[in-house]
Parts: C-alpha cells; structure tokens; sequence
C-alpha cells in the first residue's frame, strides 16, 4: 500500500497534503519494519489516549513526550542555527514564569537561603565582543533537593530562585543564588511509565535556566550546565551540548567565611537579528 498527496482531497493549504504524506510514509514505515499485532496497536492508542487524558491546564503531557524523545530539542536546533561562537538555544521546559520581578544587580534570588552559596557573574556580548547594554536577563533554577518554587508552592516562598535583571553599560550582570541540583522528570504519567519501562534515563542534570532578550537581537534561552554531574550524558532532554557545561569554581575560604560557597563566570554570546523571523507557524494545522 502507498499513500502520496494525490490521494488526499484538495486543500486550501499547500503544505498540509505534503506534511500528511511525509508524516503517514514515515508511520507505515514504522508498521512494516515493527510488524505490530492489533492488540499491540490497540496498546499504541491506549497510551495516546492515556497521554490527552493527562494533559490539562496545569500538565502537558505531550509536552513531556516531545520533550523526552527528543523532538523539542530537534525542533529547536533547527530553527536557531547559529554561528559556532553564539550561545546555543535549548528547550524553555515548564517550570519557566515570565511574571518574575525585576532586581538590582547583586540581588539574592535564594529567598529561604538553603542551599550552598553561588555567586553568578557575566557579561552579556555580540559576536564581536561588543557588550550588550540594558539586556534583560531571566533566570530560573531547581533548590537544593531539585525542586522548582512552582512545583512546592507550600514549601518554597513564591518567586525563590527566580530572578530578572538587566545588564550595565558594559553588558555585564551579578547575582547570588545557591547551587542547584539535578532532578527527575515527572514519571507519574503514561509517558513517564512507557519510558521508565523502557529504560529511558529520566534524570535531569544540574543546570541554571536563562532567557536573555535585547532589542535587535535574537532571544537566547538556555541551559548552562554544571559540568561535575555525574548525569551530564544523560540528560532525559537531549540538551546537553559541550558550550553550556560549566565548572562551579569553588569561593576563596575566606570571602565564604568557612561555609560552602561557589561561584561562575558566564559569557552570553548574542546573534543580531537580521535574518528571517522563524516564529511564524509554516503548517496550518
Ligand atoms: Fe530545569
């Protein structure tokens, strides 16, 4: 059996026979090369039906799934194509909030203080090194014990390790946090199950969230990772790359007072933004 665009009835949008086509060859492909039983497909569209039924406001269950097959991260890669020299782009993931506050430079975004210190510092450039001025940089991060303030709203103070600051006139920025830990994905759901049946790691590595907007520039968001997991090669949504893993440079003992503390030196590399905006839906689905 084949199935090609001339067999679908006349749309009023040209790309829709072609993504069906693509999309339905590949699925037969899938079929022919697995040979699955009708009680095993009947299983295929259980587990799709589990995954709309645990989708609601709140979770996005599809979400999870493109995520951890790493559809997201491919989707990504192929919409922010940079120079070798820029920073990278990765997947959002959920726990981001855009109603964050803005702070001074040098502000504390460990609002319960549990944790080991980390002091960030950085500078914010274009490909020439020029600085970027009055960029705005937002950052959010996992506690201690790998939880995010919106995942322990009764635990964690609202806003607790969130933070939106914007860079000097020499494109630089400061702040202290604490150091974040890895964590699981949630895993209490059909994709979570299918996946941890099938031996999938779904271990997060440490990492720190940013998205860094400036006018005339395209908007980084990204991981930086911290280079001492034991997970990096891992991560349960393929967004490791070697230019966001970072080492946590230990504090000198006596500007810590004798407590844990650590802290980064961080570059942000932004691409001007001349090129066709790439946001707009190509498929009309
Ligand atoms: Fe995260």
């Amino acid at each position: 059996m084949t199935f090609s665009a001339q067999r679908l009835p006349q749309s009023k949008d040209d790309s829709l026979p072609q993504i069906l086509a693509v999309a339905v060859a590949h699925l037969h492909g899938v079929i022919r090369e697995l040979r699955p039983t009708q009680a095993d497909w009947r299983k295929v569209i259980e587990f799709l039906t589990d995954v709309g039924h645990a989708s609601d406001e709140r979770r996005q269950e599809w979400v999870l799934l493109s995520d951890l097959l790493g559809a997201s991260a491919l989707v990504e890669e192929i919409n922010s194509r940079r120079p070798k020299t820029a920073t990278p782009n990765t997947v959002r993931g959920p726990f981001f909030r855009a109603d964050v506050p803005q702070l001074a430079l040098g502000s504390n975004i460990s609002l319960d203080g549990i944790g080991e210190r980390l002091e960030i510092s950085g500078r914010v450039q274009d490909l020439d090194g020029d600085p970027v001025a009055n960029a705005e940089i937002i950052t959010w991060q996992a506690n201690a014990q790998g939880f995010y303030e919106n995942q322990q709203p009764d635990l964690q103070p609202e806003f607790n390790l969130r933070g939106f600051f914007r860079t000097d006139a020499d494109g630089r920025f400061h702040y202290q946090t604490i150091r974040p830990c890895g964590y699981g994905v949630p895993d209490d759901g059909p994709v979570g199950k299918l996946l941890r049946q099938a031996g999938y790691p779904l271990r997060r590595p440490a990492h720190l969230h940013f998205m860094i907007k400036a006018p005339g520039f395209e908007t980084i968001t990204t991981h930086i990772y911290d280079g001492s997991d034991p997970h990096l090669a891992e991560d349960a949504i393929f967004g490791v790359k070697p230019e966001l893993v970072r080492t946590f440079e230990r504090q000198d003992e006596r500007q810590s007072k004798g407590a844990p503390a650590w802290r980064l030196e961080l570059t942000f590399v932004m691409v001007r933004a001349n090129r066709e905006p790439r946001h707009e839906p190509r498929f009309h689905l």
